[in-house]
């Protein structure tokens, strides 16, 4: 009885996918900046289930400041017009202690971007002092289980203030996004080889997420050989690779008049995904966590490691040999991130 078999499963499917008693419970998702553009790319893709999973019922806090809050109006009608099934409440609010209430996953995008011209570390006068609240108010309110992702700018050194204002949460919960410089990595080394993107592993993004990050191409592998088999070209690796890498986000603000969205909704959504998920043994991706003390980098310090997770916890690679190129390119970069931590010295509780 063929059909009576299928119908069995499926209503097996429906019973624990869709009846209410045998739901999970919903995940709190809290969001800044939730009326800018990456909300608008981001907050769908999570109602929709495609971040947390098609079985996990999410509830939405989303944060604005007073001026974006008319704006966001619009973006909970939509998300309402969308009648998600997975999508149990949203909240739209000005008030960090409400917004952050038991929240599980904390997405910090909220923040003034840079024009054409500024480096992101120029922001740190005007987003830094952001992340003191919103660290306080994480601490204040939010789950035991929380984790948080900075994808506002500097999105490291932000996270490095909003961890030193929550000190109860361990800081293995922090993270900044470097997965869209991974990304951007992997698609410009698959056009010069000609391969697609899908065929190119453990291309790590090292150090701050800014025009000094360093990604390294010399532990890459390209269908599992080292990246040189298929680009010979060590002059284009050096250089314009790492310089077209780094400088991305400039051009495309050069392009648009505005900075990245699409793309970095995508990378904020694989940065949770990875996070969350068991990383297959050959592989790992780019995420910017606190330093444990490996490869020299000061303990605490937000910086971007090859990261693999089980699942439940995740972990810097420890033992990848960047080289002597390698390892002067993330020195740089990590000079940056003591400046910049150094810059927002008064932010920092001591
Ligand atoms: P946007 O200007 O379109 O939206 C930002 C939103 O944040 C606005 O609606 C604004 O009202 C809100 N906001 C400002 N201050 C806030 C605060 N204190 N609390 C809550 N909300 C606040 O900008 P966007 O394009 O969405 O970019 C957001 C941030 O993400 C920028 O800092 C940008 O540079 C950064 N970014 C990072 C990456 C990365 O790879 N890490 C990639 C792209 C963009
Ligand atoms: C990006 O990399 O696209 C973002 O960080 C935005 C920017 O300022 O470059």
């Amino acid at each position: 009885m063929p059909f009576g078999i299928t119908g069995f499963l499926i209503s097996l499917v429906y019973r624990f996918s869709y009846d209410g008693s045998s739901m999970k419970s919903p995940l709190v998702v809290s969001v800044t900046g939730a009326a800018g553009q990456i909300g608008y790319s981001l907050l769908p893709r999570i109602a929709s289930g495609q971040v947390f999973g098609y079985d996990q019922p999410i509830s939405l806090r989303l944060i604005e400041i007073e001026p974006g809050m008319k704006a966001l109006a619009g973006v909970v009608m939509e998300l309402n017009d969308c009648a998600f099934p997975l999508l149990e409440s949203i909240e739209a609010t000005s008030d960090l202690d409400h917004g952050f209430t038991g929240t599980n996953w904390a997405l910090l995008v909220g923040s003034v971007p840079r024009k054409a011209g500024m480096e992101r570390k120029d922001l740190l006068g005007i987003n830094g002092k952001i992340f003191i609240g919103q660290g306080q108010a994480i601490e204040r309110n939010a789950a035991t289980d929380v984790n948080v992702l900075v994808v506002g700018n500097p999105c490291n050194t932000n996270c490095l203030i909003a961890m030193k204002n929550a000190p109860s949460i361990p800081e293995d919960r922090w993270h900044a996004m470097t997965r869209l410089d991974e990304n951007r990595a992997k698609s410009a080394l698959a056009e010069k080889a000609g391969c697609h993107n899908r065929d190119i592993t453990k291309l790590a993004i090292w150090g701050n997420h800014s025009s000094t990050l360093y990604p390294d191409f010399e532990n890459a592998l390209i269908n599992g050989d080292p990246v040189g088999k298929y680009i010979p070209d060590r002059a284009w690796l050096e250089g314009d690779f790492i310089k077209d890498v780094q400088q991305r986000g400039a051009a495309i603000i050069a392009a648009r008049g505005l900075s990245s969205a699409a793309s970095a909704a995508h990378a904020a959504i694989e940065t949770v995904q990875s996070l969350r998920e068991v990383t297959p043994t050959d592989d790992w991706h780019s995420v910017a966590v606190a330093s444990n003390g490996s490869y020299g980098v000061e303990k605490g310090l937000i910086c971007s490691f090859p990261i693999r997770s089980n699942g439940t916890a995740a972990s810097i690679v420890e033992g990848v040999d960047l080289g002597e190129f390698g390892k002067a390119k993330f020195q740089l970069s990590l000079n940056e991130l003591l400046e910049e931590k150094a810059m927002v010295s008064d932010l920092l509780p001591k």
